[in-house]
């Protein structure tokens, strides 16, 4: 296992390109699904979670080819459609073959996902949906059995407790391309990475309308055929990336990144006092006065994304004053708090806010966390802590973070990768 060591202190400045969206990447890949022909999908990020959904195809029998950033799918002739417990207990976001397969095959097999360290991470809505259209689902062995046979268009509502989600939205959305007349989801997810599966089921032949918006219409229709697509680019790494030039009061320029994804981070970075401006092909982040303390809440699309929180709470530990963040979507994700404090933040938690003193510096100390965007919370206040900060487990990183410490690198961070003793 390796961990990531960072010897903080030093100016961001530079430029860094943002690699493909990792959770627009995985349902699209899933999608491939619904065809038997050949579909190209490019900027595809090297990341942990990329390869999972590729050997879970790969697992079904679909010819799967690397071709640089670029992935070959050829799925004709597939024959298996059992998601197993091995590589969905690895990555949740395996769900989102159910919709495909059930579409497509009209019989699916995956491995029930479990919770993880961000929280409950029920599927019910994902199932209210499904069996709207007529699918038969039941859970055995650990295994949602899913039986597709009369998919049928209808009207769903489809909220929880927290709003819309995204992957459910994608999962419905997909299995109605191939199902019997027209569907209308209410409530739907209106997040880019929604946006860009639907673009590329369109180009598939796909027949939808208001993606983007809560209502989604999809007329079905009797096949689809195979496309080519890129990827957006990732409005968290983006957000990541601007982030890390706050924090070290740098002057970043991020290429291919769009600010229009991640218009509510903007929203709170330029209030605290950041210079931050669209540029050909990308977005400029400029430190230039003392930044001032916000307060935050996480909200879906297009409000401040949960996946920014534990990178924002990283800023505002270091900013002066006193920030309150309040997390709407997962109100268990704070782990990245305990080790925060371990490296001098103050920030105290009262159920789903946490209410962050900001302090002069913060001291580098070995550190662990056990998701994705909690980790990257703890790299970007090793980059201004005093002396050094050992991330363990940064395999977390990996899932999510293309590149992380080559990027740093080439900002003028001093970070290193380490095998763990
Ligand atoms: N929810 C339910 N029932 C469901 C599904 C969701 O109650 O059946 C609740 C969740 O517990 C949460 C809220 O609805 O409170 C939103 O969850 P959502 O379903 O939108 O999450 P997701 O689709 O499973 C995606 C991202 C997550 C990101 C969330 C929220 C992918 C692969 N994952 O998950 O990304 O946090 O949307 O924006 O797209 C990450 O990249 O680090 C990550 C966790």
């Amino acid at each position: 296992m390796d961990k990531l060591v960072i010897e903080g202190g030093r100016r961001l400045q530079g430029t860094v390109s943002i690699s493909g969206a990792k959770n627009a990447c995985l349902p699209i890949l899933a999608a491939t699904l619904l065809s038997d022909d050949k579909s190209v999908i490019k900027n595809i990020p090297a990341l942990k979670d990329i390869s999972t959904m590729l050997k879970i195809l790969k697992n079904f029998g679909v010819r799967v080819q690397l071709d640089g950033d670029a992935v070959i799918i050829e799925p004709r002739g597939y024959k298996k459609y059992v998601a197993p417990y091995e590589l969905v207990s690895t990555m949740r976001a395996s769900i989102c073959v159910l919709g495909p397969l059930l579409a497509k095959k009209r019989r699916a097999e995956v491995s029930f996902p479990g919770g993880c360290v961000i929280g409950p991470r029920p599927i019910d809505i994902h199932l209210k949906g499904l069996k709207a259209l007529g699918a038969k689902i039941k859970v055995e062995k650990g295994y949602l059995i899913a039986d597709g046979n009369s998919l049928k268009g209808t009207h769903i509502y489809l909220g929880g407790h927290s709003g819309s989600s995204v992957l459910a939205t994608d999962n419905v959305m997909m299995a109605s391309t191939l199902a019997r007349g027209v569907t209308i989801i209410e409530n739907a997810a209106c997040e880019p990475e929604v946006v860009d599966l639907a673009t590329f089921l369109v180009k598939m032949g796909a027949k939808i309308r208001g993606y983007g918006t809560p209502r989604i219409i999809v007329e079905g229709v009797k096949r689809l055929h195979g496309a080519e697509h890129s990827v957006i680019p990732d409005r968290i790494e983006t957000g990541t990336y601007m982030l890390a030039a706050a924090i070290t009061k740098g002057d970043v320029t991020l290429k291919n990144a769009r600010l229009e994804h991640i218009i509510a981070l903007v929203d709170k970075l330029t209030e605290s006092g950041l210079d931050i401006k669209n540029i050909p092909n990308g977005i400029r982040v400029r430190y230039i006065k003392k930044l001032k303390p916000t307060h935050m809440t996480t909200l879906p699309y297009p409000g401040f994304a949960t996946d920014m929180q534990a990178q924002f709470m990283s800023l505002m530990a270091v900013t002066d004053g006193i920030s309150v963040i309040t997390e709407k979507i997962y109100p268990e994700r704070f782990i990245h708090v305990s080790e925060l404090n371990r490296m001098g933040a103050d920030i105290l938690l009262e159920g789903p806010c946490a209410i962050i003193k900001g302090v002069n510096s913060l001291s580098g100390a070995p550190v662990m966390a056990s998701d994705l965007r909690a980790s990257a919370a703890l790299v970007l206040a090793g980059l201004v802590a005093r002396d050094r900060t050992d991330v363990h487990r940064i395999y977390h990183l990996d899932r999510g973070y293309e590149n992380l410490e080559k990027k740093l690198l080439k900002l003028g961070a001093k970070v290193w990768r380490e095998k763990e003793k």
